[in-house]
């Protein structure tokens, strides 16, 4: 029997998103005779019951832009009961067989609302941060990588002919993949993470070394989640008390100083750049990054991971297999059950082997 699927976009939006629309829905159109219905801007979207159709023209070209037909917005419906009936509704208005959510650690945790809510979910790990747990590779991660690392490079020459500091930052407020990898590949100097606290005297160390060796500009690619030792002890000490308390208003005080300090965290790299600048003695300079690296058109690799899962994602609700999440294993394409993705978050092993291999080619951490 045919069945009828209803589709949206959540949370930040990244290259590859329609790809995965165009992959999903074509397969399921093509191969197990599937109707479906777009749901616009997210949760919010569904919850108003606002609708695109996709059919042949909608998804017409789509597979080379960037960004997604159905909009996306960042709302929470886990944090409320009356968005979960709303889109509960929508979904028994439409007589849904199932709702695909494509999104990143946010959506999953609604998602994951709307599956205890008795709905056939399924979900598709979407991010330019590559912090999702449970699956190898999100699709939006290597554009964004081609995009940090290109401007890694264009920074190079105007570094040397200054003979300047050039930071750059980098997006990832809590993992740090996307400088890790766009460091090691643009060959930065220092590579800061949210996952390994700096100290701003072993960064001047770093680009001193470098100066006494002859070279006279410095790369610092820094995580716009990144820490400072002496932040993180406090933050660390805060999340202590947490854990060991039970009182509501304690805890409510204590989890608004954590969101206070790790929300401080971004945009640091102005005074960063800044004490950069005073201690090596060294002219600074502060690029940031920010939503350039999210736009634009897919790379050929997400385009072929998007349409992959979004393919996947037809084939499993063909067998029914709902409740999932499908995540990259190696080769393979596999379920994995969305209460497991939906509470953690992929940030980088402190000895992952990137980080070994920075370490080997003489990048400094900021951190020894
Ligand atoms: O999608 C994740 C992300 O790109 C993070 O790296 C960044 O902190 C955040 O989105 C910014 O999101 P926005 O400004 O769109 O809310």
């Amino acid at each position: 029997m045919s069945k009828f699927i209803g589709v949206l976009t959540s949370g930040g939006d990244c290259p590859g998103l329609n790809a995965a629309i165009r992959g999903l829905v074509r397969a399921g159109q093509n191969q197990y005779d599937m109707q479906f219905v777009g749901f616009l801007d997210g949760f919010r979207g569904m919850a108003q019951d606002r609708t695109l159709e996709l059919n042949r023209k909608t998804l017409s070209g789509i597979l080379v832009d960037g960004g997604t037909i159905l909009g996306t917005s960042r709302d929470t419906p886990a944090r409320t009961r009356e968005m979960t009936d709303e889109i509960v509704a929508t979904y028994n208005r439409h007589h849904l067989d199932a709702l695909v959510c494509l999104g990143g650690d946010g959506t999953h945790k609604n998602a994951m609302r709307l599956k205890e809510a008795g709905l056939n979910v399924v979900t598709m790990p979407k991010t330019i941060d590559n912090d999702i747990a449970c699956t190898d590779v999100t699709f939006g991660f290597n554009t964004a990588l081609g995009i940090a690392t290109e401007a890694i490079d264009r920074l190079h020459s105007t570094a040397t002919s200054h003979h300047r500091v050039m930071v750059v930052e980098i997006m990832g407020n809590s993992a740090g993949w996307l400088t890790l990898g766009a460091g090691i590949a643009g060959g930065a100097d220092v590579i800061l993470l949210p996952e390994i606290p700096y100290d701003v005297d072993m960064i001047s160390a770093a680009i001193k070394r470098r100066a006494r060796a002859g070279k006279r500009f410095s790369i610092v690619a820094v995580a716009e989640g990144a820490i400072t030792k002496e932040d993180a002890k406090v933050v660390a000490e805060l999340k202590k008390q947490l854990a060991a308390t039970e009182d509501e208003a304690e805890r409510d005080q204590l989890e608004e100083k954590i969101r206070r300090l790790e929300g401080a965290r971004v945009g640091h790299s102005v005074k960063l750049t800044q004490e950069i600048e005073e201690v090596t003695g060294q002219e600074s300079r502060l690029t940031i990054l920010g939503h350039l690296q999210r736009g634009g058109t897919p790379s050929s690799f997400d385009r072929l991971l998007a349409t992959r899962l979004g393919t996947a994602c037809a084939r499993m609700i063909h067998e029914e297999k709902f409740g999932n999440m499908v995540a990259v294993k190696g080769q393979e394409i596999v379920p994995v059950a969305i209460e497991e993705v939906a509470n953690t978050t992929n940030r980088v092993p402190v000895d992952h082997a990137w980080v070994e291999t920075a370490r080997l080619v003489g990048t400094s951490f900021g951190d020894q």
